[in-house]
């Protein structure tokens, strides 16, 4: 079965969160955490657009006791997730929230055949970075002045998608939580 039969995940839960696909009636809360998150914050309109019209993204929601505290959007090309968005609210970061959205996200697909995971980040986003670096993301290229709003870099990072050290990691993280 190739990747592009096996996008349909419709999320997970257990205890007090749950991931679950982004529907267009989340796009309120989800506007409000990317306003407070980025430089130049996508509109509700490139939200509209990734969800109804590209058949090859795939956007979810982290829910914790009913509220939106986060969301990571992804692109299928061929074996590969392109990250293309995420986001934690700013009063949930630091709490190991960004790092289990998206160790849930990997363990998915990695157990449907994706092998690689990609994204860019601003060469000055230390937190993200270091989320990145902690998940097995490695550097991988520099786009120079990538970002047009701030002349910043982007790092460009992959990591391979590994169901061992995928486990491994989400131990770790639950030894930490709080939950
Ligand atoms: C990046 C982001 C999603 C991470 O989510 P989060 O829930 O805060 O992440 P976690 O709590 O899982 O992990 C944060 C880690 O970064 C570390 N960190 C936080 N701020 C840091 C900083 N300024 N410099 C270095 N490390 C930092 C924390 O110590 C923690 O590491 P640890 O687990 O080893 O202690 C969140 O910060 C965010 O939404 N940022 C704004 C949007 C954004 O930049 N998105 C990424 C675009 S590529």
């Amino acid at each position: 079965m190739g990747m592009s039969d096996s996008k349909d995940w419709a999320g997970v839960r257990s205890g007090d969160w749950t991931i679950r696909r982004m529907a267009e009636k989340d796009l309120k809360s989800i506007l409000k955490i990317e306003e407070r998150s980025f430089v130049t914050p996508w509109s509700r309109q490139s939200f509209l657009t990734e969800l109804r019209e590209n058949e090859y993204a795939r956007y979810y929601i982290l829910v914790y006791e009913q509220a939106i505290i986060g969301y990571m959007g992804l692109w299928f090309i061929l074996d590969e997730g392109h990250i293309t968005n995420i986001a934690i609210a700013p009063d949930f970061r630091g709490q190991g929230w960004g790092q289990h959205l998206i160790l849930e996200v990997m363990r998915h697909f990695c157990s449907q055949g994706m092998d690689r995971m990609t994204l860019e980040v601003r060469a000055g986003n230390q937190a993200a970075l270091h989320v990145y670096k902690t998940l097995g993301f490695q550097e991988a290229g520099l786009r120079k002045a990538y970002y047009s709003d701030t002349q910043e870099d982007a790092v460009i990072m992959w990591a391979e998608l590994d169901h061992q050290m995928i486990a491994l990691r989400q131990d770790a993280l639950h030894l930490r939580a709080l939950r």
